[in-house]
């Protein structure tokens, strides 16, 4: 397991089921979740969700986040406008484990109109099972916050 132990989610309407699935899946796993909704079913807007997840990892109150809604698109775009956040959309374990490995990716966003349950949750494990390498890797991520 990596180090990064405490996750926080969140999602829109569209990803409901597919969020509280992927909550209990690492939740068996030995991770802490911090799962920050919504529960009910109505229309919402992503981007609220999104920065409500990415603030609070970029707030330290989380090591890793995961968010999704209907493609993973547009709360990824809400949760990297947070400074600090470096969110990718998989629908692969190869991206997923790469997001981490070479971007350090401090959150993952899945489509769950897109992916299936099965691959989402081996795409989770590939996300949560890397770790950033560092060296080289760490001059392009400090470039993409402009520290380079
Ligand atoms: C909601 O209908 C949908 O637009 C949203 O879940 C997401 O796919 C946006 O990127």
């Amino acid at each position: 397991m990596s180090a990064s132990k405490r996750i926080v989610l969140s999602s829109d309407h569209a990803a409901i089921d597919l969020r509280q699935t992927i909550a209990k899946h690492i939740e068996a796993k030995g991770y802490t979740v911090t799962d920050i909704g919504p529960t009910t079913p109505e229309s919402t807007h992503y981007p609220k969700h999104g920065a409500a997840a990415a603030n609070t990892v970029a707030k330290g109150d989380a090591d890793l986040g995961i968010i999704l809604c209907g493609t993973g698109q547009g709360i990824m775009m809400a949760a990297n406008k947070v400074p600090g956040i470096r969110c990718g959309v998989c629908t692969d374990t190869f991206s997923a484990s790469m997001i981490r490995a070479h971007n350090n990716a401090n959150m993952l966003s899945i489509g769950a109109r897109v992916t299936g349950e099965g691959l989402a949750l081996e795409i989770v494990d590939a996300f949560l099972g890397t770790d950033f390498e560092g060296g080289r890797h760490a001059t392009r991520v400090d470039m993409i916050e402009g520290d380079a």
